[in-house]
């Protein structure tokens, strides 16, 4: 008998707790939709990869059952999902009042509970001014020489390569520049590779987070570890033998560290070198990844791209001074190739904010403390606004008004969050198109098959020859000059 009461009462709290999951409290009318199952709601249908590169098939098929916000539960948190460009807006503009930067644990697991993403008021703005000492205009005009240096150098030595694998040729050939205007890291001189751990981040960046081995989280933070102990090291070496001059963004910092009442510690130091390091390769070499295989597909599209920059190269006294920041400007057609390939990308699938008090927006209500996420693709594929959405077409680009965070175009974020990376990005990728088409000529091998899980992937990479351009077949390559 008594057995069997215990037994009614955990059925009926177990009952009353799968209840509760599915009809979340609210004052108001929540935004339909499903939790899925207790603790894990929605998470798998969520992570479960496709290859095709449109909507995400969990998104879409929700928006058209529920409409463009609708509820969920991801990563054991209950989610309002948005694919309303209105809604989009006002979360971005209201960025600190009613919204907050939110991020899943995996990530403030992976870039620390510190990182600029994380931060609010004060130190935030304080980090972002730091940043942009690094990533401004002023900084980018000074670096295009530098730019335009490795991106020939490289290109040079991908042609005594047969075959290159350009997602990862071009992460390399990103993070090095990176890693040395940070911390003065030199590739071909160090014992240690530190890229090696940020390999395989945007797998598990947006994934479960199950820390066993084998999971493409458990790697992440491994790689976390090893590389916050090298930057740490360097940190420690600095602080033993004060250098001098400052000669690279670490410097800066440390300086800002020594300075009497600063507000800069060095775990939030060291976060930001961290998340900087990432941001700067995994995003950009994925960017152009997909620019090279749009390319390849499109060769309209890229003769367009390649007149553009002949016109630079005929209209200087010397063909060979490097890229100047004016001609850099000038690049309207490339700037079009590049907003067409973010567009496609969606490299970043999902912004996370965080309700700060009960909202209400169309009749919905939105509880305090709930996450909620903006979700890029659902806006940059939407056939009203796009047409044929899905077709790579920098054309459409023409003419186009619209201020840099349009309600539109989101793959740079929006609001006082905005990628400070955007222009860095944008110079990356405009000069190494630039030389590539001034100088050679390129042919896909293999791979090049997209994934999104649903972060943008190349599980197979890209595989693709680099050939000198007056050659007519890459057999008689005079290589290696
Ligand atoms: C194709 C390339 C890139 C894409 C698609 C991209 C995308 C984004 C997006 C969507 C956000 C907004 C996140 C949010 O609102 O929560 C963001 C923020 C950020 N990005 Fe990028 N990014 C790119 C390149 C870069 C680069 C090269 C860097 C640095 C070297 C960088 C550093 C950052 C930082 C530090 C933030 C946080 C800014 C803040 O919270 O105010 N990004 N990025
Ligand atoms: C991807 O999504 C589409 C549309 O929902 C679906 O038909 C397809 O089976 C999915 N799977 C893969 C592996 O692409
Ligand atoms: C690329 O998109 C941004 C944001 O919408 C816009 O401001 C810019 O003018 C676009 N560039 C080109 C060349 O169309």
């Amino acid at each position: 008998m008594l057995a069997l009461c215990i037994g009614a009462l955990i059925l009926i709290s177990i009952t009353s707790w799968i209840y509760k999951w599915r009809n979340p409290r609210c004052n108001g009318q929540l935004p339909p939709g499903s939790m899925g199952w207790p603790l894990l709601g929605e998470s798998i249908q969520f992570f479960t990869p496709n290859t095709s590169s449109d909507i995400p098939p969990f998104v879409k098929e929700r928006m058209k059952r529920y409409g463009p916000i609708f509820r969920t539960s991801l990563v054991g948190r209950p989610v309002i999902v948005s694919t309303d460009p209105e809604f989009n807006y006002f979360i971005f503009q209201q960025e600190g009042q009613l919204f907050q930067s939110w991020y899943p644990e995996t990530f403030t697991k992976i870039f620390g509970q510190q990182n600029v993403g994380s931060l609010h008021g004060f130190m935030y703005k304080y980090l972002k001014n730091m940043v942009l000492q690094l990533l401004g205009t002023e900084s980018l005009k000074k670096m295009l020489p530098e730019v335009e240096q490795v991106a020939s150098n490289k290109l040079k030595q991908w042609l005594c390569q047969d075959i290159i694998e350009f997602k990862d040729a071009t992460a390399s050939m990103i993070f090095d520049l990176t890693a040395k205007k940070l911390i003065s890291y030199d590739a071909e001189k160090s014992s240690e590779n530190l890229r090696e751990n940020f390999v395989a981040f945007i797998q598990g960046l947006i994934s479960f987070p199950i820390d066993i081995p084998g999971t493409a989280y458990h790697k992440c933070l491994q790689g976390r570890k090893r590389a916050m102990r090298i930057l740490k090291n360097i940190l420690q070496e600095r602080r033993a033998k004060p250098r001098k001059h400052q000669t690279d963004f670490f410097d800066y910092v440390l300086q800002e560290l020594q300075k009497e009442g600063t507000v800069l510690t060095e775990e939030i130091a060291l976060d930001l070198m961290f998340v900087l390091l990432f941001a700067s390769f995994e995003t950009t070499s994925l960017a152009l990844t997909l620019a090279l295989k749009f390319l390849c597909d499109h060769p309209l599209v890229l003769k367009q791209l390649k007149e553009e920059h002949e016109e630079i190269l005929r209209s200087r006294e010397d063909a060979n001074s490097g890229l100047t920041w004016k001609e850099y400007k000038s690049l309207t057609f490339t700037f079009q190739v590049i907003n067409e390939t973010v567009r496609l990308g969606n490299i970043a699938p999902a912004i996370f904010r965080k309700a700060l008090t009960d909202i209400h927006f169309n009749g919905y209500t939105i509880p305090a403390g709930w996450g909620v996420m903006v979700c890029p693709p659902a806006v940059h594929l939407n056939p009203a606004r796009y047409e044929d959405p899905l077709a790579f077409n920098p054309g459409r680009w023409e003419g186009l008004v619209s201020n840099g965070a349009s309600k539109h175009f989101m793959a740079f974020g929006g609001g006082m969050r905005f990628c400070v990376g955007t222009d860095f990005t944008k110079v990356q990728m405009a000069v190494f198109l630039h030389c590539l088409v001034t100088k050679y000529r390129f042919q896909a091998i293999r791979g090049g098959e997209i994934s999104r899980t649903p972060g943008l992937q190349f599980p197979n990479g890209f595989h693709v020859q680099i050939i000198k351009k007056d050659e007519k077949d890459a057999t008689y390559n005079s290589k290696c000059l």
